[in-house]
């Protein structure tokens, strides 16, 4: 991973191959940010003339390199577009400021060193005290940004990442940045993490290797993890899980993760829906809409990141951390249209819909959260086609009782991901009577998103405040790389998780 180093020296006389500064877009052309002014000043006062000559705009994810020619050590200098310039002489939001650093560190693959100036706490000027969430996501940004999954590319690996980056602060953004840098390091990597698994392809991650990759997470950092295997799911009942596996020669697992740094105080419980490819099962998917169905175990992985991230951030908050995993395949001996299955705990669910795969598995592993008397549930999973209907591909959903669900969309407000709160109408709960058994996997298909939540609160330990977070869309990027974002797995969920565990860590 690229290393993140804080400087408080002038940003030109760092040693670097790449001096970056930001640019935004104001109302009468661009505007170089705070942090340039060095860069400005070896320029002989023209930075703003040669930008303005290179038509740049300062508009977000723009990035504009051109050649110092020994005006300054740095050989390249870079200018990022920051987006509109705030009115007002406002800050530029942390999210603008992230958006920015990966943008930079992402184009810059192939350079060794670069240093980033960007405006902390105010345009223009910066502040002797930069906000914390600034420094914070200015360092993610950076770091999410010179991801790179190449282990599949044998014949053209392309560029490195940028090998170091020195972020220009002042001295009091040099002592705070200490501890906002391991953070940002532990967050960094728990991402890169859910986009290896998410990348992986299915063929190379079944639910043995996903189990293995959350022993082997969770051993480095002195979490527990066990792992339930079809005899043990078998033995205890877990319907859910063993009807969705059933259909394919890869077995299912329950992952149990647990971080548990004290005896006393809160716990949270963690649950993801880990479905290795999601083919639909005998309710076949169309061959468009498999391509990506590598991507289902999104919510799973978030979950293993969270847990470890917490673990590496030594947070003083117990995390059990749940991935039930299994693979959704129309094998001879897969779950067919109207079978019953039931789900630990004894509910009998009737499945109509053998594509509505996520919620079984969560089924099972909800009502097993519960034995650990979490103070706290939250579930994440790539759960419904409908999220993408209702918000976007870059919008998650968030659901649940009403003061959960809150406090997860704000921790994701103040991680820098795109959540939204939704309902549970209770009048579409009925939709979800059986003929047969004591509920149906599939609802009304209008308000898709909030049947398949209102399916899961059925399976939540009754008194736990709870929150389902539908990441269909966001976690995974069918288009371009923009900001630091990259193309295929983004890592979704982690950042908000990370920050949900911090806030009830708080109190
Ligand atoms: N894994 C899918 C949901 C999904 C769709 C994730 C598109 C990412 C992108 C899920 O298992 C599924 O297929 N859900 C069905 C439910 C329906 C049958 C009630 C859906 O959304 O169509
Ligand atoms: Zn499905
Ligand atoms: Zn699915």
């Amino acid at each position: 991973m690229t290393t993140l180093s804080a400087s408080a020296a002038t940003p030109t006389s760092v040693p670097a191959d790449a001096l970056v500064v930001g640019v935004g877009q104001g109302p009468d052309g661009p505007v170089v940010a705070g942090g340039a002014e060095s860069l400005d000043a070896d320029l002989g006062g023209r930075l703003g003339a040669v930008l303005a000559d290179l038509a740049v705009t300062g508009k977000e994810g723009e990035v504009t390199r051109f050649p110092t020619l020994g005006a300054t050590p740095a050989a390249l200098a870079v200018a990022v577009g920051l987006g509109r310039v705030p009115a007002d002489g406002a800050p530029y939001d942390p999210e603008s400021l992230r958006r920015a650093a990966g943008s930079a560190v992402r184009a810059l693959a192939g350079v060794r060193r670069a240093v980033l100036t960007l405006p902390l706490a105010n345009v223009g000027a910066r502040q002797p005290e930069p906000a914390p969430d600034d420094l914070r996501a200015v360092t993610e940004g950076a770091l999410l940004g010179s991801y790179g999954f190449t282990r599949y590319r044998t014949r053209d690996p392309g560029k490195d990442p940028v090998a170091a980056v020195v972020l220009a602060v002042d001295d009091a953004g040099q002592r705070a940045a200490k501890a906002v840098l391991a953070r940002a390091e532990a967050v960094a990597s728990a991402v890169a993490l859910v986009r290896d698994l998410v990348n992986t392809p299915p063929g190379d991650l079944h639910p043995v290797e996903l189990a293995a990759a959350a022993v082997e997470a969770g051993a480095r950092l002195g979490v527990q993890v066990d792992v339930l295997d079809e005899k043990a799911l078998r033995k205890a009942g877990y319907g859910g899980i063993l009807g969705v596996g059933q259909g394919s020669a890869n077995p299912p697992r329950l992952i149990r993760m647990a971080y548990l740094p004290g005896r006393a105080g809160t716990t949270v419980a963690l649950v993801g829906k880990g479905i290795t490819f999601d083919s639909g099962g005998l309710s076949l998917k169309p061959a468009a809409a498999m391509e990506w169905m590598k991507m289902d175990m999104g919510g799973a992985a978030a979950v293993i990141g969270a847990t470890t991230a917490a673990a590496a951030l030594r947070l003083p908050i117990n995390v059990i951390g749940y991935a039930p995993t299994a693979e959704n395949l129309p094998g001879g001996s897969a779950i067919r249209p109207a079978d019953v299955l039931t789900m630990y705990g004894g509910t009998k669910v009737e499945v109509l819909n053998t594509d509505a795969e996520g919620r079984l598995v969560l089924a099972d592993a909800l009502v097993r959260a519960g034995e650990d008397t979490p103070d706290y549930l939250v579930d994440v999973a790539t759960l419904t086609g409908a999220q993408l209907v209702a918000l976007g591909s870059r919008v998650a959903g968030v659901m649940g009782d009403d003061t959960m669900r809150d406090r997860v969309v704000a921790a994701s407000q103040r991680a820098g991901e795109a959540m939204w709160p939704m309902p549970l109408p209770p009048e579409l709960r009925a939709s979800l009577d059986s003929d047969v058994a004591d509920l149906k996997n599939i609802g009304d298909r209008n308000g898709g998103m909030l049947t398949a939540g209102l399916f899961l609160k059925e399976f939540v330990p009754a008194g736990v405040p709870w929150a389902h977070i539908d990441i269909a869309g966001p976690a995974f990027n069918l288009g371009d790389a923009y900001g630091y974002t990259p193309k295929g797995g983004t890592g979704a969920a982690v950042r908000t998780l990370v920050q949900l565990l911090e806030d009830l860590a708080a109190g």
